[in-house]
């Protein structure tokens, strides 16, 4: 029986869970289907799995409201007409992508889906995959609906993103585009409509740009860098007042769970023929190894404490997925006397000491992510900035 308007497959996750939330609070009466027990059960007790600014306040009033439940049972997939799909997609530890990811995760709640329902794709799918979906869905001899409609918020920022970014949309047919188009504008007027082939590449394009350009930026950071010069000032210079170089990054360890893992995806679909994203791969992965190799230069590595400020991938976040501050550990525990680390946010990772400790023990520090706690560090210790979080430079 229909009572639900929407159900959201993997909607306990980075993304799912605002989406769920978000159309929710538009008014919407949202399910959530997920495999992980314990984040169902967080989110049906009113906590966040994960920190998302904003979102806590909405969970509660969703909840108050009866427009939110989560399952880990599939037979509520059955219960929605519009059904999102928004599980993971990485790449594996070869860096292939797992083409089979969606349909797998489908065919475990397939004999839930019926007649009548839209089935949404909001992974960042591989090329291909909405056209492997529709030919399931034919398979199962059902008349349902098939939709791409990638997901483009960052984390930190999705519960206004959500209702900001533009929305794009893609079907085969007109009726499936109408009906996913009436779905989303409930949170924006913004539509954008392009062929499943197009939004497939579409999403992917959108990151790996954002990749090549952390890429680029990096590259020059290194350039100059080596000459003694410092990239930030350079940055800031050549930037003032020039509107065609806005766009230019700062420095940083561009990680993550979708840049690069969206990078090898799109190089994967081009036969591996992708010498700019292989590129921006090695510059940007390259950063810790950078970074380690110039201090060694300066210092004496093997007898110091070093001290990482910053574990999850980006500033303000809890996420670790992917963070370059982890490979930075690995390798300042293969070069250096001791490596302690530490995060305001991170919540998983149990060998993490108080900030105070670390100030205390470590005769250097390096600022792993760009927390805004960071800005103005009391210590008279040497800092690695490459992020400038600081604002007294990124020469190292
Ligand atoms: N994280 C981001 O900032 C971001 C932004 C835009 C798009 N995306 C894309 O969105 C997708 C999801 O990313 P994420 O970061 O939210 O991942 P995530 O790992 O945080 O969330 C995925 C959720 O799906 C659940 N799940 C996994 N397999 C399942 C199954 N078979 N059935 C039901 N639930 C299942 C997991 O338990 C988890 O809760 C990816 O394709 C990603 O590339 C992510």
């Amino acid at each position: 029986m229909v009572d639900r308007d929407v159900v959201v497959i993997g909607g306990c996750g980075h993304v799912g869970l605002p989406l769920a939330l978000a159309f929710a609070d538009r008014g919407a009466n949202v399910a959530i289907y997920d495999v992980s027990e314990a984040a169902v059960a967080a989110v049906n007790s009113g906590q966040m799995p994960f920190a998302e600014p904003g979102a806590d306040e909405v969970l509660q009033r969703v909840l108050a409201e009866g427009r939110l439940h989560a399952s880990a049972d599939p037979a509520v997939v059955g219960s929605a007409e519009h059904v999102v799909v928004v599980i993971g997609t990485p790449v594996d530890e070869h860096l292939n992508p797992d083409q089979n990811a969606i349909p797998k995760a489908l065919g475990g709640c397939a004999g839930y889906l019926r007649d009548g329902q839209i089935l949404i794709l909001r992974s960042t799918v591989f090329p291909g995959v909405t056209a492997l979906v529709e030919k399931m869905v034919a398979g199962l001899g059902l008349q349902i609906d098939v939709a791409f409609c990638p997901e483009r918020i960052a984390e930190g920022k999705a519960m206004t993103e959500l209702f900001e970014l533009p929305q794009i949309v893609s079907s085969r047919t007109q009726a499936g585009g109408d009906r996913a188009a009436k779905l989303f504008s409930r949170l924006t007027d913004q539509l954008v409509r392009l062929s499943p082939e197009e939004a497939e590449l579409a999403k992917l394009f959108t990151n790996v740009w954002r990749y090549i350009k952390f890429a680029t930026a990096n590259q020059l950071y290194i350039m100059a860098n080596e000459r003694g010069l410092d990239f930030e000032r350079i940055r800031r210079g050549l930037a003032q007042d020039y509107p065609r170089a806005q766009d230019m990054p700062a420095a940083g360890f561009a990680a993550g769970p979708c840049l690069f893992k969206d990078t090898m995806q799109l190089a994967a679909y081009n036969n591996n023929n992708f010498a700019l994203g292989h590129s921006a791969m090695a510059v940007n992965e390259g950063m810790p190894l950078y970074v380690v190799s110039r201090l060694e230069q300066r210092f004496d590595l093997a007898n110091m404490t070093v001290g990482i400020l910053g574990m999850a991938f980006k500033g303000g976040s809890d996420d670790i997925r992917s963070s370059l501050s982890y490979k930075l550990k690995r390798i300042l525990t293969f070069k250096a006397g001791h490596v302690l680390t530490t995060d305001p946010y991170v919540t998983v990772d149990p060998n993490l000491v108080p900030l105070d400790e670390v100030l205390a023990k470590s005769d250097l520090l390096v600022i792993g992510a760009p927390h805004d706690e960071y800005r103005n560090l009391n210590t008279d210790k040497p800092v690695a900035d490459v992020w400038n979080i600081q604002g007294l430079g990124v020469l190292i």
